[in-house]
Parts: C-alpha cells; structure tokens; sequence
C-alpha cells in the first residue's frame, strides 16, 4: 500500500481530487468506481472546479458507484442516486447512460445483484475510489464479508447505521439493507484510492495498515492490493504505529 498522510481534509480533497483529475485527462475514456459518505465531499467539490475551469471531459467516462441502500426511493434526498447527482453528476457532462448505481426501488434485489455484477464483469474499473466506515467497512461490505464476495444484499451494522443516523431525521429512518459491490468487486479494479479524515477512523486506519489481513476489517484486504493508495488526515493518522507512522514526524 502506498500511504500518504497529509495535514487536513482540504489537503485530502485536493491531493485525491488530483490524482482523479490526472486520470481523467490521460483516459477520457477510463471506469471510474466512485464511493459516497461525507469524505469524498470535498474530492467532488475539487473535480467539479477542475471540470469548470475545462481540464477535463466527462463525456465518455463510465461511472460505477459502489453501494446503494435498499428501501428509499431514488429521488429520496440521503438515496445514493440523490447524493450523486447534488454533489457530482448535477455539475459535470456526464451521459446519463454512462452512470451506473446499483438500483433497488421495487425490484427483484437478488436480479439487480446479478446485473450489476455482470455490468462489473465486462467493465474493468480503472480507479476506484473509497471511504471507510468506523468498524473497517469499504462500500457496504460489514466486518465478516467473505474477500471473495461480489455484488450482494449487505445487511447493515447497528455501528454503521447509527454512524450514518445523521443524515436521516430518526436511527429508525436508516435503511437496514443495502445493494453493494462485493469485496471481490472491488479488488479486481485496477488502482484503488481510499480516503479517510478525522479522529473516529484513527483506529480503523491503523488496523487496515498494520494488523493482520482479515476478514474482521474489510478494508485490509487492500494490503494484498497490487496499486492500493491511501491518503489520510493527520487526526486519522493519529494512532497509526509501524512504518508509517514516520511519516507523521
Ligand atoms: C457509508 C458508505 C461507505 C463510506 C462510509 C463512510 O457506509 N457506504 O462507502 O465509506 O459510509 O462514510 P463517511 O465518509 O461519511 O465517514
């Protein structure tokens, strides 16, 4: 894994927002895995401006995002379809054929499950980019999710779902199933970014880089990665031990 630890969330944005930009300038053609969750906030906000300033096209770009709760309509505003276009789609050219979202609004789950796997299958991702949850999550795949696992109907944690409670009016209110890319899914994309900020994923980070790859914190399964990159925060670098915390000086 190639870490980097940088000094605050406006330096995260900016520095994955780039390497993002980069890609999109040498493939205009390229599979972008895209992720959802207040991190990747600023990384759009970064994209949308390079994208305004003309630095790139999204015309031909093919997107795939990794998750989707089951339950809520599209148009509902915390729906991951919602959340893509106010804070991407809405402000770049990206064809509406071109995005891909795994649908679950009254319909056979398990079949939607099958099509975007097989839409996976035949579309290799070049960069996927990803958050993680507090327990180790990466898309919805909770701590016990088999590494071999592809796209699925994920039971949701109590921990995430009180950690996503605050995009929703009530704990009630936050879905309890989710459709998303497996973790099988997910190792087969050529390059991975993950990001992450604050204090509440210092621990998951330091278990991600330094513990032993188990199926226990999902996301260390990316030190068997070939291109794995992770840009953190100082507060989510806090409590890193090892190699890596040299860079913290
Ligand atoms: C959700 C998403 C994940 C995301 C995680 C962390 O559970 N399914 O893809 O990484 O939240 O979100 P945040 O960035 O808000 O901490």
């Amino acid at each position: 894994m190639n870490i980097k630890i940088v000094k605050d969330y406006a330096e995260l944005s900016n520095v994955a927002g780039e390497i993002i930009t980069d890609l999109l300038r040498e493939n205009p053609y390229c599979n972008l895995g895209l992720a959802t969750g207040g991190t990747p906030l600023g990384t759009y906000q970064y994209l949308t401006a390079r994208f305004k300033a003309g630095e790139f096209s999204m015309r031909d770009v093919r997107t795939f995002n990794l998750d989707e709760y089951c339950g809520l309509p599209r148009c509902h505003p915390e729906s991951y379809h919602s959340f893509m276009y106010s804070n991407l789609f809405a402000h770049v050219d990206i064809r509406e054929e071109n995005m891909h979202i795994p649908y679950t609004e009254g319909c056979d789950l398990q079949e939607q499950c099958e099509r975007y796997n097989a839409l996976l299958d035949s579309h290799r991702i070049d960069l996927q980019l990803l958050g993680i949850g507090s327990n180790g999550h990466i898309g919805f795949c909770e701590p016990g999710t088999p590494f071999d696992r592809e796209t699925f109907v994920a039971q949701l944690s109590e921990e995430t779902r009180r950690d996503n409670q605050r995009f929703f009016n009530s704990f009630e209110e936050v879905p309890r199933t989710a459709i998303t890319m497996g973790i099988g899914n997910i190792m087969q994309a050529r390059r991975v970014l993950l990001i992450a900020s604050g204090e509440a994923k210092a621990e998951c980070i330091n278990q991600m880089i330094n513990g032993p790859v188990t199926e226990r914190v999902p996301a260390s399964v990316l030190q068997n990665h070939p291109d794995a990159t992770i840009i953190i925060d100082a507060a989510a670098a806090s409590r890193l031990t090892g190699k890596a915390a040299a860079q913290l000086g």
